[in-house]
């Protein structure tokens, strides 16, 4: 299937059957939003899963009730940095040269360079840089859960302090910014599944200078 052919037969599932995802595609989509690229190479966000039960039933009020918390097989979070530090940033130059066999000092320029443009921010903004860079990868995750024929509804609709609490992300440095359930469609119970997939028209969408 082609990436386009993935993103028309993905949507934004409203209610899942409660089968379950298999473990390696569920790997895949993960691995896929590894793969995100971020400024920098900083990552600045991990993705957590959850597959327990009761934890599921512990985040659906916190999500608004949305039925795809509880009915989807693996509950993922994308969670962003609350803020840059100077040992964070040490700690992603050092790893990549040292995989790399390069000296550590080898990017000591551009990370300079790196940190006085990151560390003399607020702690908003650089959360706000860090949440963007989730997105990226959430977006990622979406499209690979849809070439792999994984049903998702990403998720803005939560409260993000009081997951933070729940999971004590805050206690981690992270706020959590999206949520992605992957599940399986329930095709006799989704107001959304044979409804049509509308976007602006193209004319609309793109802007061209030629
Ligand atoms: C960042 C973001 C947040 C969203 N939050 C929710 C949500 O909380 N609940 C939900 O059911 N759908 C949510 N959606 C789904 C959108 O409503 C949906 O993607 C949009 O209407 C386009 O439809 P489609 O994804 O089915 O093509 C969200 C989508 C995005 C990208």
């Amino acid at each position: 299937m082609s990436l386009i052919d993935a993103l028309n037969w993905r949507y934004a599932v409203k209610k899942m059957n409660g089968q379950p995802v298999e473990q390696e595609k569920v790997d895949k989509i993960i691995a896929a939003a590894h793969l995100a690229p971020t400024s920098s190479g900083l990552q600045p966000f991990k993705v957590i899963v959850v597959t327990n039960q009761e934890l599921k039933e512990k985040i659906a009020p916190i999500a608004f009730n949305q039925s795809q918390v509880i009915d989807s097989s693996h509950l993922l979070i994308f969670a962003a940095n609350e803020n840059y530090t100077d040992e964070g940033i040490d700690a992603v130059f050092n790893r990549m040269n040292a995989e790399r066999g390069l000296p550590l000092d080898t990017t000591d320029a551009y990370k300079a360079q790196l940190k006085g443009m990151l560390l003399p921010r607020t702690a908003e903004e650089n959360f706000n840089h860090a949440a963007r860079q989730a997105y990226i990868a959430f977006g990622i995750a979406i499209a690979e859960a849809a070439l792999l024929k994984v049903d998702a509804t990403p998720m803005e609709g939560f409260n993000g302090p009081a997951l933070d609490e729940l999971l004590g992300l805050d206690k981690k440095g992270l706020k959590s910014v999206t949520l992605l359930p992957l599940g399986n469609r329930d095709e006799a119970g989704d107001w959304l599944v044979n409804l049509k997939k509308v976007r602006s028209p193209k004319e609309e969408f793109l802007i061209e200078f030629k």
